[in-house]
């Protein structure tokens, strides 16, 4: 059995350290904010190249603040891909906006400035990139246009952690950039949590206050707020867990280029990696035309596999007001992709073994 995912292999060497950390929450009955938020909102802020990191309570929390920090609210439209995980659409409808689904490209499978530019209205206030599967969107030119436009660009980072663009951090390149720390993320608590990343010092405060019922001191709360904070426990963890991620990263890259190797000569097709940037592979995506026979092929030889994600996120029955939007690459990505084992632990041997099941058995592709 190869499941699709293990944990075990990057949790068991920090078990001790994992436990320090339990046990200095414990002594310090300090749960929910506090000393190691702080400490990780700074680690994780020069991580990122960032100049402020507000901790949070979920991906879906941090891009939800994001968009309340810039004010969107009903009336405005937020421009989204849509191959995305459903919380980067979700997190602008809890807001009350217009989500405008925007198809990505065919290569990279993220949003391009073309994609967006057909969509942007009077009524457009952001666009929400997403570094979809850790590899970088091209950017620039889209926080160009978007800067003559005065629409704000966030950054959803939820699968990007360390990714680089241009040399630059995933998490600095645009006003917001928003993160998952999903225990299966590339950077994973043990629990929920998320975080944002800014360089502006007045939206970095204004998150600061949303998480937090609005508060300016204890029981003083000069706006509505919530209560999205981030656990003391679940920072400490990813503090622990910070300093191994690059190491981590680099493995997730070689692994990819094996597959990329031993798959070569068939007609699989894998995510195109801009020249100027790095991915983190939070997922190994292929697209193959004949999904079915490779799912049924691993089922029958225990291999576990992913789809992310099987139906485009317009096409959902949340969004059914856009069911009938015609979004051609994004509608076959859903189709034809399959995530392939990917962890830290994953041994070369085991990742042949799959390789030769591709190629050889039953001729499948
Ligand atoms: C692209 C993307 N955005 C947002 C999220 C939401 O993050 P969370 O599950 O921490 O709320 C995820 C999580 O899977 C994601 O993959």
């Amino acid at each position: 059995m190869i499941p699709f995912v293990d944990l075990k292999h990057i949790h068991q060497p920090l078990l001790k350290e994992f436990q320090n950390i339990q046990d200095t929450c414990l002594k310090n009955s300090d749960f929910v904010t506090g000393q190691l938020v702080n400490q990780f909102e700074e680690e994780f802020a020069a991580y990122c190249q960032s100049k402020y990191c507000i901790g949070v309570s979920s991906g879906t929390a941090a891009l939800f603040l994001a968009l309340k920090a810039l004010n969107i609210q009903a009336g405005d439209e937020v421009i989204v891909p849509a191959h995305t995980f459903i919380a980067t659409a979700m997190a602008v409808s809890q807001c009350g906006a217009k989500v405008i689904f925007a198809d990505v490209d065919p290569d990279t499978w993220n949003l391009t400035w073309e994609k967006i530019e057909s969509k942007i209205t009077q009524n457009t206030k952001a666009i929400i990139v997403v570094h979809i599967y850790g590899n970088p969107v091209d950017i620039s030119p889209i926080c160009q246009e978007s800067k003559k436009r005065n629409i704000f660009v966030i950054e959803d980072a939820a699968q990007a952690h360390g990714a680089t663009y241009k040399g630059r951090k995933i998490g600095s390149l645009a006003d917001l950039a928003c993160f998952s720390f999903y225990p299966s993320k590339n950077l994973g608590a043990l629990g929920e949590g998320g975080a944002i990343t800014t360089q502006n010092e007045e939206w970095a405060h204004k998150i600061l206050q949303l998480r937090d019922y609005g508060r300016s001191d204890k029981y003083k709360h000069e706006f509505i707020g919530y209560n999205l904070r981030l656990q003391a426990l679940q920072a400490g963890f990813l503090s622990v867990k910070l300093p191994h991620l690059d190491h981590w990263n680099q493995e997730r890259r070689r692994l990819i280029s094996l597959y990329q190797e031993y798959l070569k000569d068939t007609p699989i097709s894998f995510q195109v990696v801009l020249k100027n940037a790095q991915s983190v592979y939070h997922l190994g995506v292929i697209r193959c035309a004949d999904r079915d026979k490779i799912t049924q092929s691993f089922t029958k030889n225990n291999i576990g596999y992913g789809i992310h994600y099987p139906i485009a996120c317009h096409q959902q029955t949340a969004y059914s007001i856009y069911n009938s939007l015609s979004l051609p690459i994004a509608e076959s990505l859903s189709q034809q992709t399959i995530s392939l084992p990917l962890y830290i632990g994953l041994k070369d041997e085991e990742l042949r073994h799959i390789t030769s099941i591709l190629t050889t058995d039953l001729s499948l592709i």
